[in-house]
């Protein structure tokens, strides 16, 4: 092979590669995607909401009738996320980025996802590493590692307190809208530790399209309506393992039809 031929091979597989179209998986994941990094979940034996009041420490009432003891709820749980790492399941996840495109929507607020490695997530109730105005919740700003707490008093620099970046019960939840959209264009959907019993979250598996393959990880039983999915009964960590083999029945391999077509252009 002369050196032009070679530049010409090389051209056309950089072609290939390009246009190689990737599935779109899309991942729903709740607490127990986390629950192998040691962080609880709500509902189990033992679960958050065994040990607190969810109107308590969860509501805008709870927080406008004991500020205090809400922001030590969520600095505690900061506190606790800084010492935790993703486990074998968020990596798995960010892996298969290799062969799909990812998008997770979690109902989680911990960063174990994006510290995984994962490029797109999308946060349905907040992230414990952000603080916002209690008067504009669109006022949002990153809490530093070094000061992971939030105290009475701590103000923005329009003057407001500041406050959990959570969506409490009884808030609206603004990235409903664009995970809808997101869920209707998955080509596979996986649904990872959640017992979907909060809505409108539980509601997004509503608007997968109908034939999507739809996944289901998790150790326990979970009650759905949704007759047509494959369940993985087991932790999020062998979950993801168990589930990338299955996916690689969908890992599309370049376009035979575009590989003739260029192979026209340069024979
Ligand atoms: P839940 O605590 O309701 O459900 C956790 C799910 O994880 C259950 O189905 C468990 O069986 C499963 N699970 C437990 N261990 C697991 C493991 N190792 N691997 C995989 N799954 C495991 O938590 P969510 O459904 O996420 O909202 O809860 C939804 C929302 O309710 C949360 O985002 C939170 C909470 O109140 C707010 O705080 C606004």
């Amino acid at each position: 092979m002369d050196g032009y031929s070679i530049k010409m091979t090389i051209f056309v597989f950089s072609i290939i590669k390009d246009t190689r179209m990737k599935k779109k998986i899309v991942v729903l994941s709740g607490a127990g995607m986390s629950a192998e990094s040691g962080i609880s979940t709500f509902r189990d034996t033992n679960g958050l909401w065994y040990n607190y009041k969810v109107e308590e420490v969860a509501t805008p009432e709870g927080f406008a009738k004991n500020p205090e003891l809400v922001l030590e709820f969520y600095n505690h749980r900061r506190k606790e996320l800084l010492t935790v790492q993703p486990n074998l399941g968020h990596y798995g996840l960010a892996a298969l980025e290799k062969d799909f495109e990812v998008e997770i929507i979690t109902q989680n607020v911990d960063n174990l996802h994006e510290r995984a490695g994962s490029s797109s997530v999308l946060h349905l109730h907040g992230e414990l590493m952000k603080s916002c105005s209690v008067h504009n919740r669109n006022r949002v700003y990153d809490i530093s590692p070094d000061h992971p707490e939030i105290h009475l008093g701590d103000k923005d620099s329009h003057g407001d307190q500041l406050r959990p970046f959570i969506v409490w019960f009884g808030e609206a939840v603004p990235m409903i809208e664009p995970a809808m959209r997101i869920v209707k264009s998955a080509d596979i959907l996986v649904v990872i530790g959640t017992s979907l019993n909060v809505y409108p979250a539980a509601g997004l598996l509503d608007y997968v399209r109908k034939r999507t393959p739809v996944y289901l990880i998790d150790p326990n039983e979970v009650k759905t309506h949704h007759i047509d999915i494959h369940i993985i009964k087991s932790g999020a960590s062998e979950g993801v393992k168990q589930l990338t083999a299955l996916l690689q029945k969908y890992i599309d391999l370049p376009d035979n039809d575009k590989v003739k077509a260029i192979q026209t252009i340069h024979p």
